[in-house]
This record gives C-alpha cells, structure tokens and sequence, in this order.
C-alpha cells in the first residue's frame, strides 16, 4: 500500500540500497589515493537518510558535517534564492570536499552553496547527488557521483519531502495531488 499522495514508486528501497552501495564504492575509489582530510558535507534536511547510508558505504577516514540552505517555501517550483541558515562546524580550506544532495533540479540552490564552499579554498570540491532531473536543469552543475536521473516529476520520501511531509518514507514516490 502506498502513502496517501504518492501514485508510485520510482525507487524500491532494494533499488536504493543498490544505488547507495554503487556510489559508496566508485567514491572509496576516487579518494582512497588521497593524503588531503576528506570532508563529508549533507545538505539539510533532504540528504540525511541518503547522506546516512551513503557514508557507511564509503570505505576511508572521514568527517561529516551539514549545511541547511533555503530556496523553496512549501512549494514545488524553486525560488531561485537561497539562504544560510545553519552553517558547517568545520574548516573546509585544503580538504577534499563531499557535497552530498537529495536531488538537483534547476541546479539554482546548488550552484550557490557550490560558490560560497569554493570561496573557503577546499583542495578540491566534488558532488554528489542521489537524484538528477536532467531535464529542469538552468544553472550548469559538474556532478561527479549521480544516483539516478530521473524525468521531470515531484519525487518524496527517503529525505525528500512534499511541504515537509513524507521524509520518513522509506522508498521514492512520485508525489500527486490526492485532490487531482
Ligand atoms: P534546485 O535549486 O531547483 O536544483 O532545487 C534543489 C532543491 O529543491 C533540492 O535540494 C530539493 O530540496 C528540492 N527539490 C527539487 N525537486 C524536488 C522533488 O522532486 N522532490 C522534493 N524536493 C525537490
Ligand atoms: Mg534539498
């Protein structure tokens, strides 16, 4: 049975698991030869289930930290403005720096956390996002590790949310309006 809302489901928690298990080992690949700190970076509230699993899935010395920006009011089309609302704890200047996203739609949200974490000069700078809707993209995005492109549908559940409702659901469902 599906939550009231969600018309189906795009990614089993099967499907998840294996996405997750995929990019932990081509992420323990690309930094394993490296002598930099890494840094492991989830952006609130979307990526906490994804950001949690995702880093016991990655093999090597680690910190993790988070960052909660803002773009959206409880709507589904991106304001384009983004807002600091809890910053990191750490220094990021000469470590190999993780941003983990949920998803990357127009890529506008991103783009600016990506500016505003360059300018603190980590050794280098990689993303990676566990849905991608290639389609929506305005703003140019260099992903390095993609779980999934998907098409141009509102997805919740597994951290992602609908006015902030369906976090805790454990796969990935296409959200429609159950008044439509
Ligand atoms: P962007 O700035 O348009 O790329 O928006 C990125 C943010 O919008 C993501 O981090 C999500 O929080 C939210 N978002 C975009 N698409 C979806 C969706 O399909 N479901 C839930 N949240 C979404
Ligand atoms: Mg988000």
């Amino acid at each position: 049975m599906l939550e009231k809302g969600l018309g189906r489901v795009l990614l089993s928690q099967d499907q998840l698991q294996d996405i997750v298990a995929r990019l932990g080992r081509e992420i323990t690949e690309e930094y394993k030869g490296s002598d930099k700190d890494l840094i492991v970076i989830g952006l609130l509230r979307g990526s906490f289930l994804f950001m949690a699993d995702l880093v016991r899935q990655i093999k090597l010395p680690m910190t993790v930290d988070f960052l909660t920006v803002s773009s959206y009011g409880d709507e589904t089309v991106s304001s384009g403005d983004v807002k600091v609302i809890m910053d990191l704890d750490e220094t990021i200047t000469d470590c190999d720096v993780l941003v983990v996203e949920d998803i990357i739609d127009t890529g506008n949200t991103f783009s600016k956390v990506i500016r505003m974490l360059k300018s603190r000069q980590p050794a280098s700078l990689k993303i990676c996002t566990l849905l991608n809707k290639p389609s929506r993209r305005e703003v140019e995005i260099p992903i390095d590790f993609c779980g999934q492109n998907i098409p141009d549908e509102f997805v919740c559940g597994y951290g992602l949310d609908y006015a902030q409702q369906y976090r805790n659901v454990p796969y990935i469902g296409i959200y429609t309006d159950p008044l439509d």
